[in-house]
């Protein structure tokens, strides 16, 4: 996040002896052992953490386990609909193995995931990519070694690459949606200025975004299963200190909440494009969040979008919530997939349906991805088969 943030104990100056005091392992006069956590080699945003024990640490290399997604559809133009509720899991009671991936290219993966059980037994991080989970239903604690940020249902969750984490969920009815990106994830740059602070037109800005909090230090050493995705592959190692061995940290890496609840719509007299809606950017794909709105206010608009050509980009929208005023036929956790290629609209019926109406009270994540997605196994068994038919005449 483009913003300076401290939890804990520092060091008045970086790079500096920090002492321990007594009662913690090599007190009094030992030292904690600074880390700099950072992305983009030493250019992308970094924080500078310091641990009890030494993070180098690795007692054993076990097992791996390849995760690279069974494809089903490579090359596809078709237009789909996915029933995401419907989308079976290798193992709901294990926190990954709820993951069900649907859509993948080169640059990211999108899926969905219904997990039953907290992640507690084992630490993960993701060392591939950013991930970004979109809480749909349920509450719970992610916990990280830089803090815990409590969600709830509409958050977004920005996790970056690396971060080593478990989760807890409050209730076995949580649905989630997820993105791993291969690129990093950020705010839209049109909407910060040139020091990073959110700019006055943006949809929302600091205050909307959740830190980490309650940083926990556990001055533990044993042996700790860490589960850690790099190449496709999840890789089984085992630590000999707790991961989460943080005193403090400072910087600019670190995980952060934001609910879609809090985007603040952008309007217009006619309608305004899909890029109003815009939440995040990477250099491969957007997010965008369709929350509810007064609709356009020229006496003559159409409230209901314009049938548009994404020639460049294939387009899944997560239905959340509400009355998709754009679609015939769609339920909270149905996904559609707009390829590039062909031209997609409002279904039929739905622009005259729209005229005269005041406000539209949908929640929607969008993800645009500029290359091609191709589809899993799994997202053909919950595919309905006949939307691409859907703008048909009776
Ligand atoms: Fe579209």
């Amino acid at each position: 996040m483009p913003f300076y943030h401290s939890l804990g104990q520092i060091p008045p100056k970086r790079h500096t002896q920090f002492e321990k005091p007594a009662g913690q392992s090599g007190g009094p006069g030992g030292l904690y052992y600074e880390q700099l956590f950072g992305t983009i080699g030493f250019d992308g945003m970094s924080s500078l953490l310091y641990h009890v024990h030494r993070p180098t640490m690795v007692r054993d290399v076990l097992g791996s386990v390849d995760m690279t997604p069974k494809l089903a559809v490579e090359k596809n133009i078709m237009a789909r609909k996915l029933i995401g509720f419907d989308a079976e899991p290798a193992d709901r009671d294990d926190y990954l193995g709820s993951r069900v991936p649907l859509f993948v290219n080169k640059d990211l993966l999108v899926g969905v995931a219904a997990p039953r059980q907290s992640l507690t037994d084992y630490f993960y991080k993701n060392a591939d990519a950013d991930e970004l989970l979109f809480v749909h239903r349920g509450t719970g604690t992610l916990r990280t070694l830089l803090g815990q940020i409590r969600f709830g249902y509409g958050d977004y969750l920005v996790i970056p690459r690396g971060m080593i984490y478990q989760i807890t969920f409050d209730t076995p009815e949580t649905r989630l949606l997820y993105v791993e990106s291969h690129s990093p994830i950020y705010t839209p740059k049109r909407y910060r200025n040139h020091f990073g602070q959110m700019l006055e037109h943006a949809p929302f800005c600091e205050r909307d975004i959740r830190r980490p909090q309650n940083l926990e230090t556990h001055d533990e050493t044993g042996d700790f299963l860490m589960k850690i995705k790099k190449q496709g592959a999840l890789h089984s190692l085992v630590y000999a200190t707790h991961p989460f061995d943080v005193i403090g940290w400072d910087g600019y890496n670190y995980p952060y909440a934001f609910n879609i609840q809090d985007f603040e719509p952008i309007t217009g007299r006619v309608h305004q494009p899909p890029p109003v809606h815009q939440t995040f950017q990477t250099d491969t794909f957007v997010v965008c969040s369709f929350c509810p709105r007064l609709y356009d206010y020229h006496p003559k608009a159409i409230p209901a979008p314009y049938n548009h050509s994404n020639i460049d980009s294939d387009e899944v929208i997560y239905y959340v919530d509400g009355d998709f005023m754009s679609r015939n036929d769609i339920a909270p956790g149905h996904i559609t997939l707009h390829s590039g290629g062909i031209p997609h609209g409002p279904a039929p019926g739905a622009m005259e349906r729209s005229i005269g109406k005041r406000e539209t009270v949908e929640y929607a994540v969008m993800v645009d991805t500029f290359r091609p997605l191709m589809l899993t196994e799994q997202a053909l068994r919950i595919d309905d088969g006949k939307y691409y038919q859907s703008w048909l005449d009776d």
